[in-house]
């Protein structure tokens, strides 16, 4: 697969996994890696997503796969879904976020349980001379990276044995600036921590105080 930003930090959002955690959702799943990941790690895991084509094939790379933790894939609408109140010790939004209206969170923060974390890899529209200067920075870093895991492919029998792909998930333009997102996530998640990553992306954490 090529260099992926999403997947890239992966490890990061694993690390804000809270100690006992039983159950997950994962909104805007695309085709399950990340879900898969939680599953690994014996977590009950919803993996919701609008597109039909993405959870077809979110269901099919999973099919196989005998991982501790159970995975429910379903395709739905995370702003028309019911989410029952104090149900997910951990929500992850992978680059999902903004294709939905950012108030979203509180429907999502509702459903944590007491200690749970929400956690969204977010993107955001470039505004600043920083967002730029960021974007600038990480033009390189993402070339190298693309480039090692193209080669790193090429010579292994991985590409080969690869088949068919998984259809890609549907991607939209982020309308929000980050200077807008710390804004409307301190009114709904308050005591949240942000901050920028260097792939275009950032970082918000949010733990549900207990009571
Ligand atoms: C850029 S993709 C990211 C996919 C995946 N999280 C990843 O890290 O590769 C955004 C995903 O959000 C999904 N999505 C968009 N609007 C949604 C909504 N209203 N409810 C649930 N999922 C949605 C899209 O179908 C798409 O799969």
């Amino acid at each position: 697969m090529p260099f992926n930003h999403n997947d890239h930090y992966h490890d990061l959002l694993l690390r804000e996994l809270p100690e006992s955690c039983r159950r997950a959702l994962d909104v805007g799943c695309g085709t399950g890696t990340f879900a898969r990941k939680l599953a690994l790690r014996g977590i009950e895991v919803d993996a919701i997503d609008v597109d039909d084509h993405v959870i077809s094939a979110a269901r099919e790379q999973s099919a196989a796969l005998d991982l501790p933790g159970q995975i429910r894939f379903e395709q739905a609408d995370i702003t028309h879904l019911t989410l029952e109140p104090d149900t997910y010790d951990y929500i992850a939004c992978l680059a999902s976020i903004h294709h939905v209206p950012f108030e979203t969170v509180q429907k999502l923060r509702a459903s944590l349980t007491a200690n749970g974390v929400l956690v969204i890899l977010g993107c955001y529209r470039e505004a600043t001379l920083r967002d730029h200067a960021t974007s600038l920075l990480a033009i390189p870093v993402n070339a190298v990276r693309r480039a090692s895991v193209f080669f790193r492919e090429k010579w292994s029998e991985i590409r080969a044995n690869q088949g068919t792909q998984p259809p890609p998930a549907p991607v939209a333009p982020p309308s929000m600036s980050l200077a807008e997102i710390r804004k409307e996530s301190a009114t709904y998640l308050p005591e949240r921590r942000i901050r920028r990553l260097l792939f275009w992306r950032y970082l918000l954490v949010f733990q549900q105080r207990q009571g």
